[in-house]
């Protein structure tokens, strides 16, 4: 029972001698101090109570029948090995403290001792052993959510991409990540991060798609005080930001000639210049880009630099889409469950049916689509239980013959493109495809781009660029010029 007039415990200590005034005289000492202290008369009877794991200090006398104080403490790490350990020793047995701290103990007081001294030397303990348990939350909670183990998936497709992964994190050779929307390029970029030998540096991303042309360049390379209207004080750039770091170049093919070749420069050089100063800096950055187009399509069509291709392309690492490692979704259905369950009153968990029904989907949206399936289902089902009409799956709409449809005045209004053989090519299709979607959805929720998004499963600034890209404008929007 703990009132409220008692402090909260300051550390978990157990106690071993096997002279029980000595013993309970240590223990009382200490829970003065408010440490919560365990006793134990023999090795084995500390042994056992070590085995939880919960204890932050053991204080252990050495000269003790049958166990000695040595084998506990060698027995002790072995079943805790971040438990600190402070031996007791009688005076004049120097050299069985000293064999003590080889052996992992922390620390020893010699008997008698001081009360003054026994304080100090435990509370010494233990801040070394709050400083070791955050050191390992840390460390963890780093990885959870930055490292490998962020990335969800057994299938043998994201096998073959984490070790890819692991073998070029180590090197500082650039990357370029290649993947559809939502198949996880970002956790990717971060992951490479995490495991290279910049991870205790910043990774600094910046998404090409989101800012315009002339921000953009200002944003990377920074700028001199005065180098344009508004730029009141001089500015460092996200380049000089991710020094010793990673640069992720999101959505890099987003981007025109003009800066691909500044994008470039920098690259080679392994400098940059803020926009308006002529003196360059020199930066130490590792740069990882991604896109979610094909890439080689855009160097063809000239819409992307070749010599930038080349240069980011040093290795690629290619996100598959979800349908085609279908495997993943029901361990990817688990991880999103479990942390919507983690933020709710009342868990759920899936029906083995529902898997099977989401296992029959291509989703069009990838990891994406289903994190928001998964998400969506759990807070709106009736039942614990998640059946498959909690997970309302969009048709796959393959796009209606290309100028067919409905919709082929709006195609004339957009102006769609025609192939150069005749017939269009594969990405006017695709494009095609997308810009009914998009009209579609636009018509149906106008200005609401976050539900637009939703129903397209896709990101919002993914819809944003694809809106750009092809000239569409919320009907309200457009309607007032
Ligand atoms: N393997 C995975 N394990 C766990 N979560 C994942 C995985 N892949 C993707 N996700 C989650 O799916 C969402 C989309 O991932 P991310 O933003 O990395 O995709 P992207 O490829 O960068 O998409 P876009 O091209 O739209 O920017 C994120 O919420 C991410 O956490
Ligand atoms: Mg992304």
């Amino acid at each position: 029972m703990t009132d409220a007039n008692t402090p909260p415990s300051r550390g978990r200590i157990l106690v071993v001698d096997d002279q029980r005034n000595m013993r309970a005289t240590t223990a009382l000492l200490l829970r003065a101090e408010h440490y919560t202290v365990f006793e134990a008369g023999t090795g084995e009877e500390a042994l056992a109570h070590l085995s939880g794991g919960s204890m932050d200090l053991l204080l252990t006398d050495l000269k003790m029948e049958p166990m000695d104080g040595l084998t506990l403490l060698r027995r002790a790490l072995e079943v805790a090995p971040r438990l600190q350990v402070i031996m007791m020793t009688a005076f004049g047995s120097i050299e069985s403290a000293v064999e003590a701290m080889r052996l992992g103990a922390y620390d020893y007081v010699t008997k008698p001792f001081k009360e003054s001294e026994l304080r100090y030397r435990v509370e010494r303990a233990l801040e070394r052993a709050r400083l070791l348990r955050d050191v390992d939350n840390l460390a963890t909670d780093f990885n959870q959510r930055h490292g490998l183990s962020a990335l969800v998936g057994r299938s043998a497709a994201m096998r073959d991409l984490t070790s890819r992964l692991m073998r070029v994190a180590q090197s500082d050779a650039t990357v370029l990540i290649q993947g559809e929307s939502g198949t996880g390029k970002e956790l990717v970029a971060r992951a490479l991060h995490a495991h290279s030998r910049r991870k205790s540096r910043s990774f600094v991303p910046v998404n090409c798609a989101a800012i315009s042309e002339s921000l953009l360049e200002s944003e990377l390379f920074g700028h001199a005080k005065g180098a344009f209207t508004g730029a009141v004080k001089a500015r460092r750039g996200l380049f000089e930001e991710a020094d010793g770091g990673t640069l992720f170049i999101d959505e890099v093919t987003e981007t025109s000639p003009t800066f691909q070749s500044k994008l470039l420069r920098a690259l080679q050089e392994g400098e940059v210049r803020r926009v308006g100063e002529s003196t360059a800096l020199r930066v130490d950055v590792r740069t990882v880009a991604a896109t979610n187009r094909d890439i080689e399509i855009e160097v063809r069509e000239k819409r992307f630099r070749q010599d930038l291709y080349y240069r980011l392309n040093v290795v690629t690492l290619r996100v598959p889409p979800l349908r085609e490692r279908l495997d993943d979704v029901p361990v990817l259905a688990e991880h999103f469950l479990e942390r919507a369950n983690a933020r709710s009153p009342n868990p759920r968990r899936l029906s083995a049916s529902a898997v099977t029904h989401l296992m029959g989907y291509d989703f069009p949206g990838n990891v994406r689509e289903l994190e928001n399936l998964v998400e969506q289902a759990a807070a709106l089902a009736e039942s614990d239980e998640l059946m498959p009409e909690d997970f309302p799956l969009r048709q796959a709409r393959l796009p209606p013959a290309h100028g067919t449809s409905s919709l082929s005045a709006l195609d004339g209004q957009l102006g769609l493109g025609t192939g150069t053989a005749g017939g269009p090519t594969l990405a006017q299709v695709v494009e095609d495809a997308e810009r009914r979607a998009i009209a579609q959805s636009l018509e149906r929720h106008g200005v609401d781009l976050a539900r637009v998004a939703d129903e397209l499963g896709v990101s919002s600034t993914t819809l944003w660029r694809k809106m750009k890209r092809l000239n569409l404008r919320p009907p309200t929007e457009a309607s007032r010029e």
